[in-house]
């Protein structure tokens, strides 16, 4: 079971700031329907971490059909796209967790993560805020307990500020993965897939770009 217990805490919005009503009731029984809980040995899991709206858990699912989808995200009205589009496409390899990345990763004492992906963390641009950043190399060293050999995180940000830390959380972590695209000169995502989600696209409305980085385990 799931333990409520986590020492991070999870910073932003739970609800839009929108007036509409949310009938919470509704939602929560269909969250229950996609509820994850227990790992299953047998399954092999991709972890989707702060999926907003959901497009790549739904991106990860066609594409893995073979895998289970952990999408992790407390943004309700983010979840409620991604249990719509769920029903929509009939997709039956995601499960949800309505919360914090780290309650799935209490008392993991197996590898079962074949792939992780982080797309457009939370950036925390001000200084005050830098310890709310989820991709510290303590985060890092944590994935790593719980994945499998050869397994691969990527992680996505469209944020300059953000991309010095992830580097230097690369950095710190360099005996335990491998920075699998570092010899790229661009770290376009284009590159790789044929994804868009929606801080994807504000990046490129607003002429950011985004960068990917790829970590391998060692
Ligand atoms: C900037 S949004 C990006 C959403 C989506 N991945 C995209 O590319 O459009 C970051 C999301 O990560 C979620 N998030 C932040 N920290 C998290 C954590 N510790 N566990 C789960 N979700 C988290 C936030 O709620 C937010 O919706």
């Amino acid at each position: 079971m799931l333990s409520s217990n986590f020492s991070n805490r999870l910073f932003g919005r739970t609800r839009g700031r929108s007036k509409k009503n949310i009938n919470l009731k509704n939602y929560y029984e269909t969250v229950d329907k996609y509820k994850f809980q227990n790992f299953n040995e047998e399954i092999e899991y991709i972890l989707d971490v702060g999926t907003g709206y959901g497009e790549t858990s739904i991106f990860l699912a066609k594409q893995f059909p073979d895998k289970v989808i952990i999408s992790c995200e407390k943004y309700i009205n983010g979840n409620i796209v991604l249990l719509k589009n769920i029903e929509n496409n009939k997709i039956k390899n995601i499960l949800l967790h309505n919360g914090n990345v780290y309650d799935v990763l209490e008392n993991i004492n197996k590898k079962y993560f074949k792939l992780i992906w982080i797309f457009f963390p939370d950036p925390w641009p001000k200084n005050r805020h830098a310890k709310r950043r989820l991709v510290t190399s303590d985060f890092l060293v944590k994935l790593h307990k719980n994945m499998k050999e050869n397994s691969e995180i990527y992680i996505a940000t469209d944020s300059v500020i953000y991309v010095r830390f992830i580097l230097n959380s690369i950095y710190k972590c360099k005996d335990y993965f491998l920075w699998v695209n570092q010899s790229k000169i661009n770290l376009k995502i284009k590159d790789y897939f044929d994804i868009e989600t929606k801080y994807y696209k504000k990046a490129i409305n607003s002429q950011r770009k985004p960068s990917l980085f790829i970590l391998r385990k060692l």
